[in-house]
């Protein structure tokens, strides 16, 4: 007897995240870059859909900010990501939106209409401080973005955990 090859398909559940700051060029693109750095790194990268946006258009269209970059490279971690607007078609299209602090999260809320997407705010995966905000390091210095890093490694680890356990990873 033949075995008809599409009953051995296995089919993948994709999961949508998208992370949120204001500006999209530090702490959103560096918490995509590390989402998909750790998941790649345990080899279940094809499971995710990860992007990220900012509240706040300014830097539409610009690479992540330079010095975010190259805390991110000194840790062996590539941005690669552009930045744009968040937009309304995002609270459908992605599973999880994650904001970096209270007032991305309230900035959402206050824009996004017929929100499908589960809204969780990315320190609360950080066991540090899962009440704390991502600290906006733009106006900081080298230490900042280090500390920014740090944080995002730490929560994203345990974001990534979380996902494998409800999601059967
Ligand atoms: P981000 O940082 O929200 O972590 O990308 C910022 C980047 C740019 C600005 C503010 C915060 N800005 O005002 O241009």
């Amino acid at each position: 007897m033949r075995k008809c090859a599409i009953f051995d398909l296995k089919i993948l559940p994709m999961i949508r995240i998208l992370f949120v700051c204001l500006g999209n060029i530090c702490r959103s693109p560096m918490a995509e870059g590390m989402f998909l750095h750790l998941a790649a790194e345990a080899g279940i990268a094809g499971h995710f859909r990860v992007d990220s946006a900012g509240t706040g258009g300014w830097h539409e269209g610009e690479k992540a900010d330079r010095r975010m970059r190259a805390t991110a490279q000194s840790h062996g971690v590539e941005l690669v990501s552009r930045a744009r607007k968040v937009r309304s078609e995002d609270f459908q299209d992605f599973d999880y939106i994650i904001p970096m602090d209270r007032s991305n999260y309230q900035d959402l809320r206050a824009v996004g209409q017929n929100i499908l997407s589960e809204m969780i705010m990315m320190r609360h995966f950080d066991p540090q401080a899962p009440e704390a905000d991502v600290p906006d390091p733009y106006m900081g210095d080298q230490e900042d973005f280090e500390e920014v890093y740090q944080i995002l490694e730490r929560s994203n680890r345990n974001f990534l955990a979380f996902l494998r356990e409800k999601h059967h990873i």
